[in-house]
């Protein structure tokens, strides 16, 4: 066998397993030692059967994602060929008893397909995640597993990505049987009941896929969901294509168009991008100074300042993970507030199936309320989330400094102001740092963790390591104004204000960006927010921003009229009494009128323009950024925009983007918009040196970062 396979007998049993961690992934030397095993296995008198399984925490997690990236940039010449050797169990007369644990994804759950039986632990995930690469399954999955499941249950198992437990999967036909304790001993003696019987080849059945009048209309719908929900991606198409394929053709012929549909997305700029994502995702917690064997301080307990929709959003996060919090506010009002909304998102969580009562009942329990601070002196850290002023933060830190136990982390969930100055104010600024959670903070991914000058190595490594338990992305940020994610923002928001004042339609903006793939125009989501937030951030900042450079005006003038956004029923658009939006006229002639006062030449403007300035203004800050050193690579800020901006994964991220148009194309364009529009515009120095030198963000790494000193 080859290292990463390993062959052992029990008894009559061949037990063939797959030791790649950390995910077992189908690298160079998995099918090869699996193919061995399996000959080895015909060739033994003795045996009679065998079982495959992972060593380790998992199954296989699929194929090896890094030789993709090989084939692509063309490191790589022959293709990835898992097909062929998944034939060849299949074709064993011995059968093949497949036991799952962990995870059995993309190739891996192929793999299981093609084996005789499937047998897994309960809580094992099966799944076809590859369209969150930007690709379908490309061994054989699109054409075996409606053979298992039908036709519906396959496409939506490659169209979503979403794996399910396998106590479900065995309620479809997916999985054979779930073993309660050890799985090895279960799996081999399913293999005893099963030696000897004639073998049932996947590629053969043929009963659960149906006709060419039922699938029809199955197609149909499916194609027409995903035009919509998976808006200007092609992976989902081409998954129902090829799914479609294998009730049409024969599994060689299915096979072949399968491939055809697989290696045309992996060549897409889609795929690269998404692929991109993932690696860029998982990078993010590798950061030079603080090395994984950083000493991190167990968190056992949080308590959180302020029960507003922040504070309960990120009570109901620790919770979710099993960790006990308490909440302070002010008056008891605000608690009883606090708490009544975090139970009525609890019944809606239930009412939609996503937490069973007996989960939620069970979380409550671990969310306590207090008026007095000397409830947080056992809590391991705190997250503050009171009303975004600096005087008032400064004062709970005081508090926080007085009340909590040395050792203690005390976090600030601000996002924009400076965390040295509040971390001034107590006598341990080294337990002090950022923790920027986004809006509802228990749904966004996404987790900013701000590092202060004096922020200890240990608590960043504890924050770092705390939001994965928590289920977020945790991206570590400098303290600058906004700190990445907004700092990038705001110019976003601020160039489709004057986009609108140069005589694009609110709506214009919109669509363009939406079509483009952000999940919400600019303008709506400033409405979703709340206009007035910006408005404030922007009174307070204005004394920051460049001497004579122009501002919006239109925005400031809607809060002024009490337009607030969705709250109000009226903003940028008007609500209905379910928050749906439409077109305002009164906007429309308000726009126009003040726009006629302020004398801004008026015109056309085409959805390109739209959005070269939209994202080429968040381009340009993001390299100022990644030269200040405010984020560790180019990498974490697409990290930060595909999980908590609603930027397509399938473009990759703003960074990612620009290196695709060509940084050059890209500064040229915004030299034109500096030509035109002045200081707002002016390239950041970064951007002309990659420009100049041919280079991509990709290519760039500081010899330090803020992010990392
Ligand atoms: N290929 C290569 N590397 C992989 C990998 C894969 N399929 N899956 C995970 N890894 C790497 C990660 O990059 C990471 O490396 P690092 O430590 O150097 O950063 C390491 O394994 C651990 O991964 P995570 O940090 O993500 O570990 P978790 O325990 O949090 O999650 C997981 C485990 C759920 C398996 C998650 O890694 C995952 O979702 N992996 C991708 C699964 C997937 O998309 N499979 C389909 C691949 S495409 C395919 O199979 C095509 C086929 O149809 C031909």
């Amino acid at each position: 066998m080859t290292d990463l396979v390993r062959y052992t007998k029990n008894g009559d049993v061949g037990v063939i397993t797959i030791e790649n961690p950390p995910v077992n992934a189908l690298s160079p030397g998995v099918p090869e030692g699996i193919d061995e095993a399996i000959q080895a296995i015909a060739k033994d008198p003795e045996v009679k059967a065998a079982v495959l399984i992972g060593g380790g925490k998992t199954f296989i997690a699929g194929a090896d994602i890094k030789e993709f990236v090989k084939l692509t940039s063309g490191t790589r010449q022959n293709d990835i060929g898992i097909l062929p050797f998944l034939l060849k169990i299949e074709d064993s007369t011995k059968p093949v008893v497949v036991a799952i644990h962990g995870n059995a994804l993309g190739g891996g759950l192929e793999v299981a397909q093609a084996c005789h039986y499937r047998v897994a632990s309960a809580d094992a995930r099966v799944g076809q995640p590859e369209v969150n690469l930007g690709i379908i399954p490309g061994a054989g999955g699109t054409q075996r597993l409606p053979r298992l499941v039908g036709v519906e249950k396959a496409i939506e198992m490659c169209t979503t990505g979403k794996p399910v437990k396998a106590s479900e999967a065995v309620q479809f036909g997916l999985i054979d049987r779930i073993i309660d304790g050890d799985l090895l001993a279960g799996a081999v003696a399913f293999a005893r009941e099963v030696a000897g019987k004639p073998t049932r080849k996947t590629r053969e059945r043929t009963e659960k896929l149906g006709n060419a009048e039922q699938n029809a209309p199955v197609f149909a719908a499916a194609r027409e969901s995903a035009r919509k929900k998976y808006r200007g991606m092609i992976c989902q198409l081409a998954a129902i294509d090829a799914i479609e394929a294998a009730t049409k053709l024969p599994f060689e012929k299915g096979c072949e168009e399968e491939a055809r549909l697989f290696y045309q997305c992996l060549y897409s700029d889609q795929s690269k991008a998404q692929i991109h994502a993932f690696f860029a995702e998982r990078e993010v917690s590798k950061i030079p100074d603080v090395p994984k064997d950083t000493p991190t301080i167990p968190v056992n307990s949080v308590a959180i300042v302020g029960a507003g929709t922040m504070g309960g959003g990120i009570a109901m996060v620790c919770a979710n993970a099993g960790i006990p919090v308490v909440i302070k506010d002010t008056d008891q009002a605000a608690l009883d507030h606090g708490l009544a909304t975090i139970q009525k998102n609890y019944a809606t969580s239930v009412k939609r199936g996503r937490f069973t009562q007996q989960y939620v009942d069970e979380r409550l329990k671990l969310i306590k309320t207090t008026l007095n601070y000397a409830d947080f002196a056992n809590a391991d850290m705190v997250i503050e989330a009171a009303f975004e002023n600096m005087a008032l933060k400064k004062e709970i830190f005081a508090e926080l400094d007085r009340a909590c136990k040395r050792g203690a982390i005390i976090s600030s969930n601000t996002s924009t102001l400076n965390i040295d100055e509040i971390a001034a104010v107590t006598s341990r600024p080294e337990a002090v740092i950022g923790m920027h959670f986004f809006s509802p903070a228990n749904v966004m991914r996404l987790l900013e963790v701000v590092r202060g000058r004096k922020t200890g190595k240990d608590v960043i490594a504890t924050c770092m390591q705390l939001s994965k338990k928590l289920g977020k992305v945790g991206v570590l940020v400098g303290n600058c104004r906004g700190f990445v994610g907004n700092r990038m923002f705001l110019p976003y928001i601020r160039e489709a204000q004057f986009l609108v004042e140069e005589g694009a339609t609110p709506e214009q903006v919109d669509k363009a960006l939406v079509d483009w793939g952000m999940a919400m125009g600019p303008l709506a989501v400033g409405d979703l927010g709340g206009l007035d937030i910006a408005y404030r951030i922007r009174k307070e900042f204005r004394h920051l921003e460049k001497p004579g450079a122009r501002q919006p005006f239109v925005e400031d003038r809607l809060v002024e009229m009490g337009r607030l956004g969705q709250k109000t029923g009226s903003g940028w658009y008007k609500y209905d009494g379910e928050r749906r939006a439409s077109s305002d006229p009164e906007i429309a002639s308000l726009v126009k009128k003040w726009n006629a006062e302020s004398g801004i030449p008026q015109r056309q403007i085409s959805p390109e323009e739209i959005v070269d300035r939209e994202i080429y203004i968040m381009v340009n800050e993001g390299a100022r950024i990644l030269e200040e050193g405010f984020a560790l690579r180019a990498g974490d800020i697409d990290t930060i925009y595909v999980n908590g901006y609603g930027f397509p994964a399938y473009r990759g991220g703003p960074m990612w983007y620009a290196d695709t148009v060509g940084l050059k194309k890209v500064y040229d364009r915004i030299s034109e918009f500096h030509r035109q529009h002045g200081a707002l515009w002016e390239p950041a120095p970064l951007l002309k040196k990659l420009a100049d030198s041919g280079k991509k963000f990709a290519d760039y790494e500081r010899d330090s970062a803020r992010a990392a000193d």
